[in-house]
């Protein structure tokens, strides 16, 4: 490992300070960092790219990013996902001008070079000694390579061929993120092509947040209280008359040292309100009876049991991984929204925040659903995820607020040497009892998750 260094001399590892749990706001806005983080960071790690529900049959394709680098996402006749570098190997046209379709040659519409889905060269339109001579074989004429992998039928892709396992890389953050993609037997599927808008914001503001920053619910997304307290009436959130959001803040939040988080969101109440009974009474059976996981129905659950562990039951009945993110971009949401009946529906989601310049961000928006889920449920999952997520969502429009303005603020002359602060660190411990891996601590109102975001951010732009 070495300090990569800018060209003013500032070395990256001096923009974060480890004593003071601080990070220099210049990181937000500096164009060399940007570019530095697209070689560093999204050339190297695993990113997620789609599910493959978006691609269904042979042929399929669409384009994504891996980054600042187009790439092709397809299904081949032997059903396998392939990427590759949308990028014409001839002379740099991109070669897929559209954002998704059917077809078995992709074609560059320059001069005619022609490639499987799979992103081998086939042909060009005249004579091989014309186009392409014979100083390179055709097994080099062909569109870059990623690596890529399926996990619960998401999509992740990584540059870094020799690197670290998709496993390695989820680290003990796997268990928990099982507990949400690889629960049912037949798994999730998309409703619908994602959401993409546009934000003038550096992505990394959406990605630290996303490391589970649980405290600013309280305070920035204060109206969800206050919303569920007058709808209380109708049997939502609520136990009295004060707008109270404190018992969202109750739970275990589980970090990585590869920057992944997510939190654990005590369902107590939710389970007490359902059922009149003290959660701790009853068994993992009833309490899936009681309140079916975010996204399934009480038909559904006898599945959990063929793919989840019993300590992986305990937690998803108790304290499921409600919210958080996967380094370095991803958001992710499975929670249960109070109904004014009193039911709950559940909100399955996963967000990209795609970095577009150091000023730019393209947010990505899939809603999922369980592929066995009923007609009725998924219609009313997706109207819920709208109405609260994503491009016109009540709750991720306050997010995407403040985010330009972080983004401005790191601009200026002085601002760019003001910190980010992560000091709010109780070190609360691992509740008792608690069976799941991963660095552990119970409660939402610290920054220990976010600042593990950071450190990750310095290890990749420092390493060779
Ligand atoms: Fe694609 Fe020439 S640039 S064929
Ligand atoms: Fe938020």
């Amino acid at each position: 490992k070495t300090s990569q260094v800018l060209s003013d001399g500032t070395k990256i590892s001096d923009l974060i300070y480890p004593e003071t749990r601080e990070v220099q706001m210049r990181v937000l806005s500096d164009p060399e960092i940007y570019q530095m983080e697209m070689e560093k960071i999204f050339g190297k790690t695993w990113v997620l790219l789609g599910h493959e529900s978006e691609i269904p049959n042979a042929n399929d394709f669409m384009v994504r990013d891996i980054g600042g680098d187009s790439v092709i996402v397809t299904r081949d006749k032997q059903n396998e996902i392939h990427v590759t570098l949308n990028v014409c190997p001839h002379r740099g046209m991109r070669v897929a001008l559209t954002d998704c379709g059917n077809t078995q040659i992709h074609k560059c519409i320059y001069h005619g070079w022609a490639f499987r889905p799979n992103g081998d060269f086939i042909g060009s339109p005249v004579k091989r000694e014309c186009m392409h001579g014979t100083m390179l074989p055709e097994s080099e004429l062909g569109l870059k390579k990623a690596r890529s992998v399926l996990y619960g039928g998401l999509i992740f892709a990584t540059w870094n061929i020799e690197g670290p396992s998709f496993d390695d890389f989820l680290g003990d953050a796997k268990w928990y993120y099982d507990i949400l993609f690889q629960r049912t037997d037949k798994g999730m599927e998309v409703l619908g092509p994602p959401q993409r808008f546009m934000v003038n914001a550096n992505w990394k503001t959406a990605g630290e947040q996303s490391a589970a920053d649980g405290f600013h619910t309280l305070t920035l997304h204060r109206w969800l209280g206050e919303v569920g307290n007058y709808a209380k009436k109708g049997g939502a959130e609520t136990d009295d008359d004060e707008p109270d959001l404190t018992p969202e803040m109750y739970g275990v939040e589980v970090s990585s040292p590869h920057g992944h988080a997510l939190r654990c969101i005590d369902l107590a109440r939710k389970i007490r309100r359902l059922t009149g009974l003290e959660p701790d009474d009853l068994s993992v059976q009833e309490k899936l009876n009681a309140l079916p996981p975010a996204g399934m129905t009480k038909e559904m659950v006898d599945q959990l049991a063929g793919n989840l562990s019993e300590d992986q039951l305990k937690v998803l009945t108790s304290m499921p991984p409600q919210v958080g993110g996967m380094f370095p971009n991803i958001l992710f949401g499975f929670v249960y929204i109070p109904q004014p009946d009193g039911s709950v529906v559940g909100s399955m989601t996963l967000h990209t925040y795609i970095p577009r310049g150091p000023n730019q961000l393209e947010f990505c928006n899939w809603i999922f659903a369980e592929k066995d889920a009923p007609e009725e449920l998924r219609e009313k999952m997706l109207k819920q995820t709208i109405q609260l997520f994503g491009t016109s969502g009540m709750v991720e429009q306050d997010d995407s607020d403040t985010w330009p303005h972080m983004t401005l603020s790191a601009k200026g002359a002085m601002g760019r040497h003001m910190t980010l602060k992560y000091q709010a660190v109780y070190e609360t411990g691992k509740p008792e009892g608690w069976p799941g891996p991963g660095i552990v601590n119970e409660g939402f109102t610290k920054d220990d998750t976010q600042w593990h975001w950071w450190l990750y951010w310095n290890e990749l732009m420092n390493a060779e």
